[in-house]
């Protein structure tokens, strides 16, 4: 038996704007982690495929799913990109501790522990960079513009500053930050949000580039703090790029109860992650308050609590 695994995903800082051509920072989660595991079926003619994901009651033959059904796809693209035409029958089953649709990446994090399953299996190797194309391609199945940025920061498991289309520059984080990471329990597609932002756009084009630009500043001011270690800023940052998503009309009361029970519990700020409408938000805090506020978010509602510590001088994530 192979496996494969990729880590969950947060954004700092920047999304929606990184849609239109802007930068993003964003984190690999390594405590939520998807997994695929192969092994070989016996008696079964070469070329026939299984796939198992208990979680979403999907147990098929993959010559019998769809195209555009995610998992068939990335199976699909894999092997096409090993160049494996007729391979013995196998299985693959695949299981993720990364909340479906809540902006954690679970979509980006399955692709690649399936292409790194597949291609461990076959004693392969696919760098970073193929990883994520691979699961770039599955992304565009979630809505039909995605930047990259959740594959890119899956599949090279580092810290990222990244704009679309080009080279993600990783960076440091030498002053560790701590982060909570709360679960609204809605889970909403990043294509509703996407559209709705895409629909605003279309009919006030002016109002929304100036909100990418301010979110685009934000991004920068951001990185240079997290890189210099100055992170006594970061806080305030992440109040005001909460301010813009809100003005993008990507907020809701779910997520604006646990970003002001996070507030008023002690973080330093606070804001939501990944496409919003639901999903999660992650707030900074100094480790002291960590307990005061993971349990004011739990009593605000919050359907599951996650702390992290990101960066510090030994290690990108612990
Ligand atoms: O899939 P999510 O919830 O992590 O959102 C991805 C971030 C967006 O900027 C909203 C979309 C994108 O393609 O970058």
């Amino acid at each position: 038996m192979t496996s494969g695994s990729a880590p969950g995903k947060i954004i700092l800082f920047g999304e929606h704007a990184v849609v239109y051509g802007r930068p993003a920072l964003a984190v690999p989660i390594s405590q939520v982690r998807a997994h695929a595991t192969i092994e070989d079926i016996e008696g079964v003619p070469t070329g026939r495929i299984q796939l198992q994901a208990p979680q979403i009651q999907l147990s098929a033959w993959l010559d019998e799913l769809p195209p555009e059904e995610p998992l068939a796809r990335v199976t699909r693209l894999t092997l096409r990109a090993l160049e494996l035409d007729q391979p013995p029958a196998f299985r693959i089953t695949v299981h993720s501790t990364i909340p479906i649709a809540s902006g954690l990446g679970s979509g980006a994090a399955v692709s690649v522990a399936v292409v790194r399953a597949i291609a461990a299996h076959f004693g392969r190797r696919l760098s970073p960079g193929e990883q994520s194309a691979l699961a770039f391609e599955v992304e565009k199945l979630h809505h039909g513009k995605p930047s990259g940025i959740d594959n890119t920061v899956v599949a090279y498991e580092r810290p990222v500053y990244f704009v679309r289309g080009a080279e993600p520059e990783p960076f440091a984080i030498p002053t560790p930050l701590s982060l909570i990471i709360a679960d609204t329990g809605l889970a909403t597609p990043t294509a509703e949000a996407v559209m709705g932002v895409r629909r605003r756009w279309e009919a006030d084009k002016q109002a929304y580039e100036d909100f990418f630009d301010q979110i685009a500043a934000l991004v920068k001011q951001a990185r240079r703090a997290i890189e210099s270690g100055h992170t006594d800023c970061l806080g305030p940052l992440m109040d005001r790029n909460q301010e813009l998503l809100a003005a993008i009309g990507v907020s809701s009361p779910e997520l604006d109860r646990l970003i002001t029970a996070a507030r008023a519990a002690g973080a330093s700020g606070a804001k939501l992650s990944g496409a919003g409408l639901g999903g999660n938000v992650i707030a900074l805090v100094n480790p002291q308050d960590a307990e005061a506020v993971t349990h004011a978010l739990r009593s605000a509602g919050a359907s599951l609590v996650l702390r992290s510590v990101v960066g510090g001088p030994d290690h990108d994530i612990s």
